[in-house]
């Protein structure tokens, strides 16, 4: 029986409301599965900055290096909107995601059956939606230098952020894409905007020189970023694997969220290089959504993405395939029973608090297993 190691960020807003039901899980998995889960918790964000203040301190940086596998919730709220910006909390994540490497950022938006009428879009556009967006996220305008806002000396200001990509990064990117794609539906649309980026010329050609000397048997198609998000909303179905740059990609999965009926329903997975002689990668899984301080402490957030997050955990760092299939039926199973936070509830629906759809996750878990 092997031990799993998890290092649990539950962080600022909704984060260590979400994390409590995702622990529930992981408790159950370690009771019923093969396998156990031992889990550590670390500070990030704002409940970070109270504390040591900076987003993340140097000790928790190394539990999260040595961590199987980092789950997430989320960090930021008004409260911090004027600490330092080198310490503000998101700043924790980005160090996370770039100190880990984890430069893959998978994030699918799937349309659970029994969501289809949740959605702000008509039902025939996003009922059986399966799309998975590949965010590259150690990269961009994110981390590109030179990034400050300078004193031009004349009363004015200039703020300044870089976008920077090499070749190496766009080819890695695109080949977790294309090789995902073999997987599922066969079918990449990479998303730039070439018509205005020299970054955007760069990366087109990159995907374009992966797929023919690696992936020819792939359909390619290329898209100018905001097609693309008009896309997605016209017609997301067209859609199978959709690889695009930082920034992009986080605006674009956001709206992906929306087709799913909430930002609460979207996981998201972040993976790093795979070491070849371990065979591990690092990785860290969180929900797309932030730590919602508009509901927070309220009872009221989905923990859907969360507990999906984790079930890629299962799927991509414990290769717990069947385990991580039975708790995404476990949540679907508790939509088609009707069960509902009320970011997912059609007007007039009765809906239930968060601790309650963890609780009914877990109830699934044990009808699916035969667990009484
Ligand atoms: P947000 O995602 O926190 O919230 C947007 C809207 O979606 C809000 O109305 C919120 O109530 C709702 N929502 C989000 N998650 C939900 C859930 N699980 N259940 C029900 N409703 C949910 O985005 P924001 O308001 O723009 O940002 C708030 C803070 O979160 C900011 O400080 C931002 O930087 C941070 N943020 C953090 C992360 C992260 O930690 N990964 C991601 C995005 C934003
Ligand atoms: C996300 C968030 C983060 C991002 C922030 C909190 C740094 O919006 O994960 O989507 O912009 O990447
Ligand atoms: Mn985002």
């Amino acid at each position: 029986m092997a031990s799993n190691k998890l290092l649990l960020f539950p962080g600022d807003g909704i984060g260590p409301e979400i994390m409590e039901e995702v622990k529930k899980v992981i408790s159950w998995l370690s009771e019923n599965g093969e396998d156990t889960f031992e889990y550590e918790e670390g500070l990030v964000g704002g409940s970070a900055y109270d504390v040591h203040g900076c987003a993340i301190s140097e000790e928790d940086m190394v539990k999260a290096q040595a961590a199987d596998a980092v789950i997430f919730g989320a960090v930021g709220g008004p409260k911090w909107d004027d600490v330092p910006y080198d310490v503000r909390p998101e700043a924790g994540l980005l160090r996370l995601r770039k100190d880990l490497g984890l430069f893959a950022n998978l994030r699918p938006a799937i349309c659970y059956p029994a969501l289809a009428d949740a959605s702000s879009l008509k039902k025939d556009i996003i009922e059986g939606l399966d799309i998975l967006i590949v965010r590259e996220l150690t990269g961009g305008v994110y981390f590109g230098e030179p990034k400050e806002i300078i004193e031009l000396g004349n009363g004015q200001k200039r703020g300044i952020d870089t976008q920077v990509y090499d070749s190496y990064e766009i080819e890695r990117i695109a080949g977790v894409a294309f090789d995902l794609a073999r997987t599922r539906g066969n079918k990449v649309c990479s998303m730039e905007k070439r018509n205005v980026m020299k970054s955007g010329v760069l990366w087109n050609e990159v995907v374009t020189s992966t797929h023919k000397a690696d992936y020819a048997d792939v359909e390619l198609e290329h898209m100018l970023a905001d097609a693309g998000g008009m896309q997605l909303v016209r017609w997301p179905k067209q859609f199978d694997v959709i690889v695009t740059d930082n920034l992009f990609g986080d605006m674009l999965s956001d709206v992906a969220a929306m087709l799913t009926g909430s930002l609460g329903m979207l996981p998201s997975a972040s993976l790093g290089a795979t070491d070849e002689t371990t065979g591990k990668r690092k990785a860290l899984y969180e929900p797309v959504h932030g730590s919602a301080p508009d509901i927070a402490g309220a009872g009221a957030a989905n923990p859907i993405a969360m507990i999906a997050s984790f079930a890629m955990a299962l799927r991509y760092s414990f290769q717990k395939i069947a385990e991580a299939d039975m708790l995404e039926k476990a949540i679907s199973n508790a939509l088609d029973k009707g069960l509902r936070t009320k970011d997912i509830a059609q007007q007039g629906e009765a809906t239930i608090t968060t601790a309650q759809m963890g609780d009914a996750i877990v109830a699934e878990l044990n009808a699916l297993a035969g667990v009484s």
